[in-house]
């Protein structure tokens, strides 16, 4: 399968990790412990270079402390790699990234590179940065020839989210970044991919024989995904009030859960026939008419409350947020795939801000088997058979059946079935960007997002946003911090007679 599947007990070959937006907050909390945690398990090639660059005028030394600090601060896995090692490889150019001199500079430092550390001229490019500057820097990287791959060397580029602001946005950044770099080069990064117990539900559906058969609309009765956090917006207001948590959370993290629940089976697992199965299920998902997304999207914002303890202000009172934002911290929705699969099974997610449990699961909700059998007895309603795949924290998997109560009489309880990651394996912790980043300078691109599925991935929220720009502050329930989120998305379910598990601080409530 992907690189992450095959063992990944070579190191990766030697390169040069360029990193734009060096000193920023995504490089010091994850990029960096990720590089340590993969040179830690022996996956970095010895002849590797890092260049980092940013406006900010800290030298080569500020970088390396900057790298250090980032290491010191954020241990992610046990034991430490040997800060120095990196330090020792590392360099540092300032600039803004409109500015070719910059691209000169850069193109100077990765010949150095090479004959210092012996990279081969291989270098994967890392954005870091504000979306804004995508494109710029693509175009430049094009223009100062460092793009171009010749002689057996790459060149890669990892594109961080947001990738655009709403479809046409999407599909203008894709256009342009395609006129410098063929498809292959570009990895569009969206770290959930990175997450082990999301690539397990590929394991988990296609390794064990006994699924596939029951995967499908003759079986299931409807399928629930819950990404929800205990974070509120803290000092990202600026960056939030723009996005808010649809485009924050839903074209990107929640369709990743949704595609590899709902895919077909690809012919292998290359990166091709893996991500032609994804796109192939957002294709299939039902468009929703104006009408549609008003009535099966809930949208809410968090007022103030408790959360761990801790007392939340109303993110209207966030630093950055304007006093009358109209910008959503939570989406709950009700998506129909029109295939042969999927035909009539409902598909609820729900993802929010400032809730009172940190827990993303996916719950499979089998159909109920027929009464007729407990026709004289007091059993008047059996407990549903879920499938839940716990993806953070606490990974594992869950099995709900039913078992008689002992007794003379026939009752019947619902009874869960666990496996948990920690029990049956050694875990070591990790960001989710090792696998990402090795799999990058492997080449291995299964895990990033090909052009065709972000755009269809936005193709399907494009509805919502339209929808509520022209509602505007109309139906935007403000529901309680440290809260399971809106009444209304209780009710989107209540009326198709389901209902969500509750999202409680001390773990997941009942159905
Ligand atoms: C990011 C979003 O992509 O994912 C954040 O921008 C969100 O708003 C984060 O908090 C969630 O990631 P994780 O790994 O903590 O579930």
């Amino acid at each position: 399968m992907t690189g992450a599947g095959n063992g990944k007990a070579q190191p990766a070959p030697p390169c040069t990790l360029v990193i734009f937006g060096a000193t920023g907050d995504l490089t010091r909390r994850l990029l960096v412990p990720a590089l340590r945690n993969l040179k830690r398990d022996g996956l970095l090639s010895d002849n590797l270079a890092l260049i980092g660059l940013a406006s900010r005028d800290i030298g080569d030394d500020g970088f390396r402390k900057h790298l250090s600090d980032g290491m010191a601060q954020f241990k992610a896995g046990a034991g430490g790699a040997d800060v120095g090692w990196f330090t020792e490889r590392a360099y540092y150019l300032n600039g803004r990234f409109e500015d070719p001199g910059v691209f000169q500079s850069l193109a100077r430092k990765l010949k150095e590179a090479e004959a210092t550390h012996g990279t081969a001229g291989n270098v994967l490019f890392y954005l870091a940065t504000p979306p804004s500057e995508f494109a710029v820097i693509v175009d430049q990287l094009g223009k100062a020839g460092l793009t171009r791959e010749t002689d057996g060397q790459w060149r890669r580029v990892i594109i961080e989210k947001p990738f655009g602001h709403d479809l046409a946005s999407a599909v203008a950044l894709n256009k342009e970044i395609l006129k410098t770099l063929d498809e292959g080069q570009i990895y569009r990064i969206d770290h959930y991919l990175g997450k082990e117990t999301v690539q397990n539900i590929m394991v988990f559906r296609f390794a064990n024989g006994f699924v596939e058969p029951l995967w499908n609309r003759d079986h299931i009765d409807n399928i629930r995904i819950t990404v929800a956090e205990t974070v509120s917006v803290e000092q990202r207001g600026r960056f939030y009030d723009r996005t808010g948590a649809l485009r924050d959370m839903v074209p990107n993290h929640l369709f990743q859960l949704l595609t590899l629940i709902a895919m077909e089976p690809p012919s292998g697992f290359t990166a091709d026939a893996l991500r032609s199965e994804k796109s192939k299920v957002l294709d299939a998902v039902h468009r929703l008419s104006p009408e549609a997304a008003r009535r099966n999207v809930v949208r809410g914002q968090y007022g103030d409350g408790v959360v761990g303890g801790k007392t939340i202000v109303p993110y209207r009172q966030a630093p950055d947020v304007p006093a009358q934002s109209t910008t959503e911290t939570y989406v709950a929705m009700k998506l129909a795939i029109d295939n042969w699969r999927w035909a009539g099974v409902p598909f609820y997610l729900r993802t929010g801000k400032a809730l009172a449990s940190r827990r993303s699961y996916i719950t499979v909700q089998f159909k109920q088997a027929p009464l007729a059998l407990f026709r004289d007895t007091p059993v008047e309603r059996l407990p549903p058979n879920d499938l839940t795949l716990h993806i953070q924290p606490d990974e594992g998997v869950t099995l709900r059946f039913g078992v008689k109560m002992p007794g003379p009489a026939v009752r019947i309880d619902g009874v869960d079935l666990k496996f948990n990651y920690q029990d049956a394996f050694e875990t070591t912790p990790s960001t989710g960007y090792e696998t990402l980043v090795y799999d990058c300078m492997t080449g291995d691109a299964s895990l990033f997002q090909r052009a065709d599925s972000i755009e269809a991935g936005w193709r399907v929220v494009q509805p919502v946003l339209d929808a509520w720009k022209a509602e505007g502050a109309t139906n935007l329930p403000i529901y309680q911090a440290g809260s399971s989120g809106p009444e209304e998305a209780n009710q989107l379910l209540r009326r198709d007679g389901r209902r969500w598990r509750a999202i409680s601080a001390d773990g997941l409530g009942d159905d």
